[in-house]
């Protein structure tokens, strides 16, 4: 079976905790707080784990909170490698104030990556992959990292042979676009900066799709739509699935839950349509708990069957 190594450039402990009434220069008493494991890959790793598969999860980090991260990943019993580096993984920060529900955020921009540590990584990548390996990467590049980097890693999928998958957004997206990859999943604001129009309208998104396929060496393009499913578009087919109507907690994950679900759809030899299907199924399993809780499988695969059967 082909193996599925994920890639996160940029983890973090997401931190998160609860107090009752938030305001300016008092003392907040927070309850004990809990932690998670969080950034694109390892979200994508993470859901693959509920969803029964497994992963190796190749990660930078460094410090003592590179040591806290590799743990709780232990604790998951997730495959895990980590790229060395000298800056201390980050730590975000999520505070649920308890009389109005409301949570605010408090996202840190991760250590300062050195040339040799990411060059070390590259390296490290292509004389690990094997042919018909899936590489997934997910989520944003730290300080210090170029934004050619994903170009670089689908120039060297390409050489081993191996299927790359990006989920990223920004520079390194448009520079990735311009590089080799099997399969790309940006949601419609991602694609809209990529295709240099400043917002997508349901009329103009297949032809857009078709038009993105025509001039990237990309061979499959799944366009993430939010609660209105996702498009998947090849120089063959075009599929749009809608994504059922549930009872929306939160969408953190969203996007990871989904491409965990089409890795695991890729390697057990589905077709690309239903694929997409179980991609979407994912993606809305993931909406349907707090936090940072990822799909579960048994609310995906309920959810993927309602899909079938429209
Ligand atoms: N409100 C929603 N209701 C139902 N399903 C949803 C909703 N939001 C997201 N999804 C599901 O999750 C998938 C991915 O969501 P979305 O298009 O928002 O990705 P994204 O913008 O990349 O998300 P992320 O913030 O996780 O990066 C969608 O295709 C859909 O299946
Ligand atoms: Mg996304």
């Amino acid at each position: 079976m082909a193996r599925i190594i994920t890639l996160t450039l940029n983890p973090a402990i997401d931190k998160s905790t609860t107090v009752t009434g938030i305001g300016p220069n008092t003392k907040l008493r927070c309850t004990e707080p809990t932690y998670d494991a969080g950034g694109g890959g390892i979200n994508v790793s993470r859901a693959i784990h509920k969803l029964g598969g497994s992963s190796l999860c190749k990660y930078f980090a460094g410090g003592p909170t590179g040591v806290f991260l590799k743990q709780l990943l232990d604790d998951q019993q997730i495959e895990q490698e980590v790229f060395e580096i000298e800056g201390w993984t980050r730590e975000n920060f999520a505070v649920t104030d308890t009389s109005n529900n409301q949570q605010y955020r408090f996202g840190m921009p991760g250590p300062m990556v050195k040339e040799a540590e990411w060059q070390n990584a590259l390296q490290q990548l292509e004389m690990q992959l094997n042919k018909g390996d899936y590489l997934v990467a997910s989520g944003k590049l730290p300080p210090g990292v170029p934004n050619d980097f994903y170009a670089q890693v689908g120039d060297l999928t390409k050489k081993k042979e191996a299927l790359f998958i990006l989920d990223a957004s920004g520079e390194a997206l448009m520079e990735a676009a311009k590089s080799h990859i099997y399969m790309l999943k940006p949601n419609l604001a991602e694609l809209g900066a990529m295709c240099g129009v400043p917002s997508i309208t349901d009329l103009d998104l297949k032809s857009l799709a078709k038009q993105f396929l025509e001039k990237h060496d990309c061979k499959i393009l799944v366009v993430s739509l939010g609660p209105k499913g996702a498009l998947l578009a090849t120089k063959n087919e075009m599929v749009q699935v809608p994504a059922p109507v549930v009872h929306q907690q939160s969408t953190i994950g969203a996007g990871d839950s989904m491409v965990a679900g089409m890795v695991m759809s890729l390697v057990g030899g589905k077709s690309l349509s239903e694929m997409v299907m179980y991609g979407v199924a994912c993606g809305t399993a993931a909406t349907m708990h707090q936090g940072t809780q990822l799909c579960n499988k048994e609310d995906a695969d309920k959810l993927c069957d309602w899909i079938k059967a429209q």
